[in-house]
């Protein structure tokens, strides 16, 4: 089984990246071979300043190993490493309906919040779905906000191999339903475009800031909580264990402790969770030419499957 996803260098990963999609990515290890990408074509649609898109690339690759990516069971690439991506865009979008892209709630969303009408957003799934297809990916491991996209690349392959016979395998979504959404210290989705994450990887100082400004009412200290209507209680719950979460939640009901006492034993736990992660971050950072190293032999893995599939497309379609 191949399993594969990708993410986008568009920001600093924050831990709705990492319970959304890092961590189950990183589990199914144990059950394929796994192709893991870092999106820089994706993230020119947002993103158009040159050092920033190098910085954060890197450091979603440095990121990822730090999480525990093993790349000795896996490729971890750069998208741009596998050029022949773009081209297989370009074969897609020769049968993409516009329709089936205008419903596409991801570009919808992104001009809502202020990002310009471009083409190249306006046909990012498509690119998207050639980045699943080149490898004949079987899973993709996603946030549920990327489920509609899985759709999409579903329905391109099957326009291609109801057009031309068999070209492309279907790939499945796989989405942790424990944890599709991970709200923002505002109680929405946390996402890096809307200013209310917490970084897997920020500063102590900063992370104790974020947890502390949790958005919450105003129920009194001695009065009891809605443990079912607090974000702290749903970060907690990322964190912690089983009895931990329901002593959480009865000295919520019981009333007599503060939101801020709650959000100060987040923050501890939180620290703690990422503790080992952060060490390890620490060693590979001082050694640029290990990540340089994991990068490559990634991208020739990844170049190996995709010559494959390109060849059997081209020939297929007439282009050979
Ligand atoms: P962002 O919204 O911060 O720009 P991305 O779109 O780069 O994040 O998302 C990368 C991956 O992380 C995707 O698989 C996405 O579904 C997942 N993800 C992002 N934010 C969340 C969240 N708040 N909860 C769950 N998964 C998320
Ligand atoms: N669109 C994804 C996101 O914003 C990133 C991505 C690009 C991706 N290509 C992919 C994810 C292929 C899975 C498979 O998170």
């Amino acid at each position: 089984m191949r399993i594969l996803s990708g993410i986008q260098p568009s920001g600093v990963l924050h831990i709705g990246n990492y319970f959304g999609m890092m961590r189950q990515s990183i589990a199914l290890q144990n059950e394929g071979e796994t192709f893991y990408f870092i999106a820089n074509y994706h993230a020119l649609t947002s993103l158009r300043d040159p050092k920033a898109l190098q910085e954060n690339s890197r450091r979603v690759a440095l990121d990822f190993l730090a999480c525990g990516f093993d790349p000795n069971r896996g490729a971890l690439f750069m998208q741009t490493d596998v050029p022949q991506v773009t081209e297989l865009a370009w074969i897609l979008s020769t049968v993409a309906p516009m329709g089936l892209l205008e419903r596409a709630h991801s570009y919808k969303d992104k001009l809502a919040r202020g990002l310009p009408a471009t083409v190249g957003l306006f046909s990012y799934p498509i690119l998207m779905s050639a980045d699943i297809l080149i490898y004949d990916s079987d899973l993709v491991p996603v946030g549920k906000d990327q489920k509609q996209h899985i759709e999409i690349t579903r329905d391109l392959a099957v326009k291609i191999n109801e057009t031309y016979g068999q070209v492309f395998k279907l790939p499945e979504p796989r989405i942790q339903a424990a944890t599709e959404v991970v709200p923002g210290i505002d109680g929405q989705k946390m996402s890096k475009s809307y200013g209310n994450n917490i970084d897997i990887f920020g500063d102590e100082k900063e992370i104790r800031k974020r947890v502390m400004s949790i958005v919450t009412d105003s129920t009194p200290v001695e009065a009891p909580k809605d443990p079912d209507k607090s974000t702290i209680v749903q970060l907690y719950s990322l964190f912690a264990s089983k009895d931990e979460i329901a002593d959480l939640r009865e000295r919520f009901k019981k009333g007599g402790t503060g939101y801020g006492d709650f959000k100060k034993q987040l923050f501890e736990k939180l620290w703690e969770y990422f503790a080992p992660m952060r060490r390890r971050r620490e060693e590979l950072r001082r050694d640029q030419s290990y990540i340089d190293g994991v990068l490559a032999k990634g991208a020739n893995q990844a170049n190996a499957v995709a010559d494959q599939v390109m060849t059997r497309v081209r020939k297929t379609i007439g282009l050979a």
